[in-house]
């Protein structure tokens, strides 16, 4: 889809908000709470945000981008790039992150940009009169986006732990003391979700959700084994040094991806044959030991050919 941004807004310290609207005549299709867009920057280069707006406020989307100093180059171009009138090329809204509405209680963990993802659940929730808390940690007030839309309500807690004196969030007691049938979820830092994965790991299968907004996966480039693509009809070789998708693209074949690094979906593919090396933060654990799919920008193969349907 084409959206035209009207609005570049500072959030934080190194943090932006963007209004993104349709074409004249054109409306963006609904979204749930926790559903992302991917946003072309250039060719080959894509990155997934999170929408940050009340989803029963129609008409627009809003994403905030961290500019990470260390970062790949997507929040790099956005801040130093995007300029308000400018129209740019997004996915239909995507949904990795869902939030379960029956929840007898939510429990919403948000590290630093993190907190995106948690807004329009908190809209949702207050919609439907349900019984929720928020535990927000950012290094400083300076660098903590949104505060203004959740400090009204009582059951929340923010937090910043790089201050003197600051204070880290107890995700343990935070986890301990949920209900049973509560839901939670977290956004934030790969540390702060591996501590809330282990944390919560007794809990009901589904109860405990975790969304990366980046992760340090460990891409495969080995290389060493070939890649039967029986749409394209294409045997391709993956050379030491490229990943899977390098080896695909630079073979012509057609297939989407957005964060590069396991965590967005977009690039998933399904395997007929073969076992992957399965690197990605976005299947389950039971999916990846189906190897029914592969997510093509990281993974790589354990077998000496992987027949792929693209
Ligand atoms: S491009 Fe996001 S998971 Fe592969």
């Amino acid at each position: 889809m084409r959206a035209i941004l009207r609005n570049i807004r500072w959030e934080a310290e190194g943090i932006n908000s963007y209004l993104l609207y349709p074409m004249p005549g054109e409306v963006f299709p609904p979204f749930e709470p926790g559903a992302h867009v991917d946003v072309q920057l250039s060719p080959g280069l894509a990155r997934s945000y999170s929408l940050v707006n009340d989803p029963a406020i129609r008409g627009y989307y809003e994403i905030a981008v961290h500019h990470a100093i260390d970062g790949r180059g997507g929040s790099k171009h956005i801040h130093e790039q995007w300029r308000v009138g400018q129209v740019l090329e997004i996915s239909a809204p995507k949904n990795n992150f869902p939030m379960d509405e029956s929840a007898g209680h939510t429990v919403l963990v948000a590290g630093g940009i993190g907190i995106t993802p948690m807004l329009p659940m908190i809209a949702r929730l207050e919609k439907l009169k349900k019984s929720w808390e928020l535990h927000y940690v950012a290094a400083t007030p300076d660098r903590a986006a949104y505060v203004d839309r959740v400090e009204e309500y009582p059951q929340v807690e923010i937090a910043y732990d790089g201050v003197p004196g600051g204070q880290r969030l107890d995700l343990k007691a935070i986890c301990g003391r949920a209900p049973a049938d509560a839901h939670l979820y977290c956004c934030g830092p790969t540390g702060m979700l591996e501590a809330f994965v282990a944390i919560n790991a007794d809990r009901p299968k589904g109860h405990a959700h975790i969304e990366y907004f980046s992760a340090e996966t460990e891409l495969a480039t080995e290389g060493g084994y070939a890649l039967d693509c029986v749409r394209s009809k294409k045997r391709i070789v993956v050379e030491e040094g490229e990943t899977m998708l390098d080896a695909m693209l630079s073979a012509g074949i057609d297939v989407g991806f957005a964060c590069s690094e396991g965590i967005c979906g977009t690039c998933q593919v399904k395997v007929l044959d073969g076992i992957p090396d399965h690197r990605d933060h976005f299947l389950t654990e039971d999916e990846k030991a189906e190897n029914k799919s592969i997510m093509v920008c990281c993974s790589g193969s354990k077998s000496a050919t992987l027949v792929l349907d693209i």
